[in-house]
């Protein structure tokens, strides 16, 4: 578990998945990230945390904002799960509930993921990536200092997809 000033990353809760499947079935949450969820693999995603946290001892965690609400998404550091120029590598990823953005909650979850992974963890670097149009997520890199390197084609898309072209930001 990581406390931050006004947030705890923590483990999922079988609690966590109804408030993560609706806003993975949010249109306007999802629109740069490949469309809508079912239910299905909304779950799958959050058991796909659980086990990346059995076995690597870090995960992208479920985010309580005590006193605010018990979920309001997901943020943290997991291996990237396809082949590129730039893997194996470690990324830092943040997707919260509407409700909750322009709060700064996925900017100070983010950095805390971040210290975690190269404190406690001993990771070497942390990558993030998006598309460019997602200038949200941008400016959460920028925000935690990363560095834009390269841009590349995102093997789950096919060449010319509107998602396809990616921009991937480091850190050191
Ligand atoms: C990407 C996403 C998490 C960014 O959310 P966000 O609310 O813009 O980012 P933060 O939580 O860091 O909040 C920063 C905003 O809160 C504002 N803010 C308000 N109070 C604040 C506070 N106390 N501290 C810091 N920032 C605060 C900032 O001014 C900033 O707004 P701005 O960018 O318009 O200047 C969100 O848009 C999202 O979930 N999108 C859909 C999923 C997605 O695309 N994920 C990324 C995939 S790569």
């Amino acid at each position: 578990m990581i406390e931050t000033a006004r947030l705890i990353l923590r483990p999922w809760r079988d609690s966590d998945l109804l408030p993560f499947s609706e806003q993975n079935a949010d249109p306007v949450v999802m629109r740069l990230l490949g469309g809508a969820l079912s239910r299905d693999e909304s779950d799958a995603y959050a058991r796909r945390a659980e086990a990346h946290l059995a076995a690597h001892g870090f995960c992208k965690w479920a985010v309580e904002a005590p006193g605010v609400a018990p979920f309001v998404g997901a943020v943290g550091l997991s291996y990237v799960r396809f082949e590129a120029s730039f893997t194996p590598a470690v990324e830092v990823a943040w997707r919260l509930h509407r409700t909750y953005w322009g709060r700064g909650y996925a900017t100070e979850a983010a950095r805390a993921a971040i210290d975690d992974g190269f404190g406690r963890v001993g990771l070497k670097a942390i990558v993030a990536m998006t598309v460019p149009d997602n200038h949200a997520s941008l400016r959460v890199m920028e925000r935690l200092d990363m560095t834009r390197s390269i841009e590349f084609d995102h093997p789950n898309y096919a060449t010319g997809h509107r998602l396809c072209r990616h921009v991937l930001y480091r850190l050191p």
